[in-house]
């Protein structure tokens, strides 16, 4: 199985994916940022890397058409968004319907966007999380394959929870790409015919159903709590 890793500053998510051995060739690394401290990991690991600097381009389009030719350039089943703070367009995600994932800091639908753990701290939380999902157009919308809960601690501050989920992080990222690696994890495109609401193709997104040996996931994906 061959992926593409998006990324855009430390790529400690990388790190791990690099460091679980998990039997998949990352084919290339692709940071928007130049100083990202990933793409040193990267070229460590024997990882091609590009750079395609977001500032550099006058619109989302041009800049996509740009990762786009990086990512013609290698075979691909996936593409993993790993710390990249970037929102891809529809054209993009099209592109590769289903097949792109994102790890985001907090337990989806709960604290979409960004500043997931101040919100959380704010809230009065008991629990913040992580979850890895498929990326569709609604930002932090796709289907979430799993999740783990990470308990906020009262006197938590923003930084000291954020580190806290990262640890999480780095555990449930290479448990699902296992699953995808090992076959395990299947994700079905099924036909969406209950919904009265058409609207128009360019924004009907196929609904998906995922498996895990067979057992189809809750909406909130597989709990991982337990086993990180
Ligand atoms: C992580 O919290 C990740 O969830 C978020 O960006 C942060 C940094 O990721 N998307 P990384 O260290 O660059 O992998």
């Amino acid at each position: 199985m061959k992926l593409a890793v998006l990324i855009s500053g430390g790529g400690s998510n990388l790190q791990a994916l690099i460091d679980a051995n998990l039997g998949v060739e990352i084919s290339l690394v692709i940071s928007n940022r130049k100083d990202a401290g990933g793409l040193a990991k990267a070229a460590k690991a024997g990882i091609k890397t590009a750079v395609v600097e977001h500032g550099h381009f006058d619109s989302r389009e041009s800049f996509e058409s740009a990762l786009l030719r990086e990512l013609s350039s290698v075979e691909l089943d996936y593409i993993v968004l790993a710390g990249f703070m970037r929102v891809l367009t529809p054209v993009f995600i099209t592109k590769f319907s289903n097949k792109i994932l994102n790890i985001h800091p907090s337990l989806l639908p709960k604290y979409k966007g960004l500043n997931t753990h101040q919100r959380a701290i704010d809230a009065g939380d008991s629990y913040a999380g992580v979850s890895v999902h498929l990326v569709t157009n609604e930002l932090d919308g796709g289907s979430i394959i799993a999740q783990a809960k990470v308990p906020v601690l009262p006197a938590d501050t923003a930084e000291q929870l954020a580190a806290r989920v990262l640890v999480s992080e780095h555990k449930l990222y290479p448990m699902v790409i296992a699953w995808l690696a090992e076959k395990r994890l299947e994700i079905r495109q099924v036909a969406d015919y209950g919904s009265e609401d058409k609207v128009s193709d360019d924004k009907q997104e196929s609904k998906v159903a995922l498996f895990l040996d067979e057992q189809q996931l809750p909406e909130q994906g597989y709990d991982a709590t337990a086993i990180l």
